[in-house]
């Protein structure tokens, strides 16, 4: 299973990727302007940024919601470095995107995607990711991980080679119920992604081992 963090944040990205865990980076335009990155040379920068930082894949989402320019600021994006994926919102153009992205051999993560038949699309056209976005489905009752076993499922009976990317993560029992299901990535803010270190019980047991080794010395 992958760890992606879904952050544009520099500092937090050096964290999870000093922790020795980190497989890549997921980043929107919501994320991008969280961190006051605006105007289109300073997000290509810190895309590049980004790249420095991490060894796997970043995913970069495009702007244009239209097919022609999809492929040219998809183009754009892809040519700042080979870890960028191209981004593409699931929308008619943006799956027809995938698909030439697909056949040019440039990475996709299709996203926003809510329903399997969506998911679907996005195997269809080729795309290397696909992002079921698990919180948002959650906030409007709705079961966001049967999504996830749903595409799952209907990947696995055709051998789909698209990656399960589990997006909109929560909490940590989000993390741990994508990798009961078999995601094959999730894209979490760091504090889920730490939150898995926490045991109380793992605290109470050093604090006792380095207790006992104190009286021994
Ligand atoms: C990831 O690719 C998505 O952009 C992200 O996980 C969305 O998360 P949110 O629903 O917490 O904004």
């Amino acid at each position: 299973m992958k760890f992606f963090i879904d952050t544009a944040n520099l500092d937090q990205i050096k964290e999870a990727q000093d922790l020795g865990i980190l497989d890549g980076v997921t980043t929107n335009p919501s994320l991008m302007a969280k961190e006051g990155i605006t105007g289109k040379n300073n997000i290509l920068q810190h895309y590049k940024d980004i790249c420095e930082i991490v060894d796997g894949d970043v995913s970069a989402e495009v702007i244009a919601t239209d097919y022609e320019n999809m492929v040219k600021e998809g183009g754009e994006l892809a040519s700042l470095n080979n870890q960028i994926v191209v981004k593409l919102p699931m929308i008619k153009d943006g799956v027809k995107a995938a698909k030439y992205f697909s056949n040019k051999g440039i990475k996709t993560n299709v996203t926003l995607v809510f329903s399997a038949g969506q998911a679907l699309l996005a195997a269809k056209a080729g795309a290397n990711y696909v992002s079921p976005f698990l919180g948002r489905l959650d906030d409007i009752s709705t079961d966001g991980l049967n999504l996830i076993s749903e595409i799952r499922d209907i990947y696995d009976n055709y051998d789909f080679k698209t990656e399960i990317l589990a997006a909109s993560i929560r909490h940590t029992m989000h993390i741990i119920d994508c990798a009961k299901i078999g995601a094959d990535v999730i894209t979490s803010p760091l504090s889920s992604i730490t939150g898995l270190l926490k045991h109380p019980l793992t605290d109470i047991g050093l604090d006792k081992f380095l207790k006992d080794h104190k009286k021994g010395n």
